[in-house]
């Protein structure tokens, strides 16, 4: 009796509990298709009943799938104000960005009260009225920045002892800045409003830049301009506590005295914190010049401006905007793109690539293209296709492209593997382990994997031509996925750079005309890399400039030796084998003739079969792997 009732008693439980679980995601979910529903936005949703919560873009859940913890929806056109009774239902929310949109009316006061909130990024909207004063008081990062804000700047402020950033900066606020005191605040802008007063000195340990653009003086800003004794500025510098020693008119005289003194000594102590700080300022500012945005690079000096150039304004952004393909999760707009932090991967034969790292931590690799010979139309339907191709696992996907007259951006995912060329010759010199066998095998049979879909695309038509080793990027498990194929068609024939020129078979370098052969010699050229561990251009003895083909040609012609292959691979037992067949792979794609080289797909079956299957266990291939992971350098 009782030990089924406490197991129904149980049952009841945990299935109270998981009805909770459902209630509560389905609440988030209704509360998030009203949302979709009531405001307008310019890109479309995925968000459909149909399919779950947890899976729609820009929302993110709790690990177990429970709740909606995160809503990131920068930059996709929403307009007008939130309606309260959708967001603010969301009531394990924890982050919610929705910058960058054109969204309006008041703060959604509903949403900006959720005990669970810690991350809001509603900057770069026109949400206008007063600062939410009921703000939760988990809150870490609070920025509304860049709208049409009134009001004062609310005193419960001071209640959010866990903040770390507060950006109110370009709003129309009022009045005196509240003295708050938070202990975890880092950064805080409270530039170009209508604030008057003068900083509390709680917030004097700020930089000048966090007030500028306001009616604002006092440290850590200049001396107020004008000589106006009013009475009203709060005390800055109290004297320090008089004792009433002599209560006669002679204490008046005493006290001025005092206060001079103690302005003296404020004054010089600002003027050391003032120095300092520039010290500092000019420090970071030259260590942050050091990095550079994308901006600064593409745009070579009008870095101040990036959003003129491209049109902050969301609306001129529509026609100008950055386009992304379906089943990309990613959720940036340009403007966060010219923002990001950039650093050059490489100048290749098509243009620089960057790696850029956004504010919310995402790392993708912009590559801008140089000598683009097409039009818009061309350049989109081509981009098109190049989306399409990239579902296949052995090429690197095109996540978005932007097209303007003067500025052609291509944005991928970021490797941090790196590439097949700085993985065979990149360590050489550092003296760590090279790539063992194993992986060079299994990196070539995904790249000739990627090349042979490439070829078997559109009707059999496509052509990568520019395969080489430094355009075979590694996933972290060393798969080999081709990188920059469909962007030939757009580009004037570049101008031989040496780097490419190993690879290019005879007749592309007398016809300038690529075909799927000449991909296939390419191909070969990047087999003969990999054996022989020689990159693709070898300078001989004499100075006399010999490329692989020949040189491995020579070599086989005059005697029969092991001399070809790369001493690295000279360690691992029982592949000579497999090395002589690989050459003969290699050797039959680089032959002078188009006529006489495979194609892509025999190839492929051509590699699988010197290497039937995986099971085969050989020594020391397990610490080179991981070791081989280390290298994150990508030299394209
Ligand atoms: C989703 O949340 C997890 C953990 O809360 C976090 O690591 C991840 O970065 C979030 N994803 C996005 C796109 O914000
Ligand atoms: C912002 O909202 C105000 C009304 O609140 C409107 O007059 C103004 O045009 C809006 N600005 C933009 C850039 O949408
Ligand atoms: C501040 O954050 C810590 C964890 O980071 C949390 O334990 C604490 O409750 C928070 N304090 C407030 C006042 O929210
Ligand atoms: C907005 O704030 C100001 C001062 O901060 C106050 O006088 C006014 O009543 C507030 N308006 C609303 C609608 O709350
Ligand atoms: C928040 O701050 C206000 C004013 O400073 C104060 O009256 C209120 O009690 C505070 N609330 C909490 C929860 O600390
Ligand atoms: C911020 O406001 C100041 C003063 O109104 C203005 O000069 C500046 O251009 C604004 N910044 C942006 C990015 O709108
Ligand atoms: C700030 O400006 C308001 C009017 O906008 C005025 O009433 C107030 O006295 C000013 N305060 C100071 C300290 O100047
Ligand atoms: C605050 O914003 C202004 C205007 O955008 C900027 O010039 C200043 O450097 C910022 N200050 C800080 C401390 O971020
Ligand atoms: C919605 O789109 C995102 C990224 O664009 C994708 O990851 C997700 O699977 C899609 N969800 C549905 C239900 O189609």
């Amino acid at each position: 009796m009782k030990l089924p009732s406490f197991f129904a008693a149980f049952a009841c439980l945990f299935l109270c509990c998981i009805s909770e679980i459902v209630a509560d995601l389905n609440s988030d979910e209704q509360a998030l298709l009203q949302f979709s529903a009531t405001v307008p936005h310019g890109r479309k949703l995925n968000w459909s009943a149909a399919t779950p919560v947890c899976t729609w873009v820009g929302i993110n859940c709790t690990k177990d799938g429970s709740r909606v913890l995160g809503v990131h929806l920068p930059g996709v056109g929403l307009r007008g104000p939130i309606p309260a009774n959708t967001l603010g239902k969301l009531d394990a929310l924890m982050v919610l960005s929705l910058r960058s949109n054109r969204l309006s009316g008041k703060l959604p006061s509903d949403v900006l009260s959720l005990p669970s909130l810690r991350y809001v990024y509603l900057q770069h909207n026109n949400f206008s009225g007063n600062i939410t004063s009921t703000l939760p008081p988990n809150l870490d990062v609070l920025d509304l920045s860049f709208n049409a804000l009134t009001g004062n700047i609310p005193i419960t402020i001071q209640n959010l002892t866990n903040l770390t950033s507060l950006n109110i900066q370009n709003n129309s606020l009022t009045g005196v800045i509240p003295s708050f005191n938070l202990p975890r605040l880092r950064l805080l802008n409270l530039s170009y409003n209508d604030l008057n007063g003068s900083v509390p000195s709680s917030l004097q340990k700020f930089p000048a830049s966090s007030f500028v653009g306001n009616h604002i003086c006092g440290p850590p800003l200049n001396q107020c301009p004008t000589i106006s004794p009013s009475p009203s500025p709060a005390p800055i510098y109290l004297p320090p506590p008089t004792v009433p020693e002599n209560p006669r008119g002679d204490s008046h005289r005493k006290l001025s005295r005092h206060a001079i003194i103690a302005i003296a000594v404020a004054g010089s102590a600002a003027l050391v914190v003032f120095l300092l700080l520039m010290l500092v300022l000019c420090r970071l500012k030259k260590k942050r010049d050091q990095g550079g945005t994308i901006t600064s690079k593409v745009k070579g000096g009008r870095s101040e401006k990036p959003k003129e150039d491209f049109g902050s304004g969301v609306q001129e952004a529509e026609k100008n905007k950055l386009v992304f393909f379906e089943g990309c999760s990613y959720n940036f707009d340009l403007e966060d793109l010219l923002r990001a932090s950039a650093e050059v991967l490489g100048k290749g034969s098509y243009g620089t690539t960057y790696k850029a790292i956004l504010e919310e931590g995402i790392t993708v690799v912009v590559k801008r293209l140089k000598e683009v010979a097409v039009g818009k139309r061309e350049f989109e339907q081509q981009m098109e296709i190049v989306g399409r191709l990239g579902q296949h696992q052995n090429l690197v996907p095109l996540r978005a492209y932007y097209y303007s007259k003067d500025e052609k951006l291509l944005v991928y995912d970021y490797k941090p593997a790196g590439n097949f060329s700085s993985l065979l010759h990149g360590n050489r010199e550092s003296g760590r382990p090279l790539l063992d066998w194993d992986s060079r095998v299994k990196i070539s049979l995904g790249a000739a994997k990627g090349i042979a879909y490439i070829h078997s695309s559109g009707g059999g038509k496509f052509i990568h031509g520019n395969i080489k080793s430094s355009n075979v990027l590694l996933t972290e498990n060393l798969h080999g996925c081709i990188s920059d194929f469909g962007l030939t068609p757009l580009m004037t024939f570049p101008k031989v750079p040496s780097r490419s020129a190993g690879y290019r078979a005879p007749e592309v370098i007398e016809t300038r005309k690529f075909t799927q052969k000449s991909d296939v010699y390419s191909f070969g050229v990047l087999l003969l890399e990999m054996l022989t561990g020689k990159a693709a251009i070898q300078s001989s003895g004499r100075e006399e400039v010999v490329d692989l083909p020949r040189w491995v040609q020579s070599v086989v012609r005059e005697e029969w030796t092991a001399e070809v292959f790369d001493v690295e691979l000279m360690k691992y037992p029982n592949i000579e084998e497999e090395l002589v067949q690989m050459l003969q792979v290699a050797m039959t794609c680089v032959a002078r003739l188009p006529d006489m080289r495979p194609t892509m797909e025999e190839v492929t079956r051509m590699i699988e079969e010197i290497r039937p299957s995986e099971s085969e266990n050989r020594p020391s291939s397990e610490d080179n792997k991981s070791k081989g992971s280390d290298i994150r350098t990508p030299t394209p």
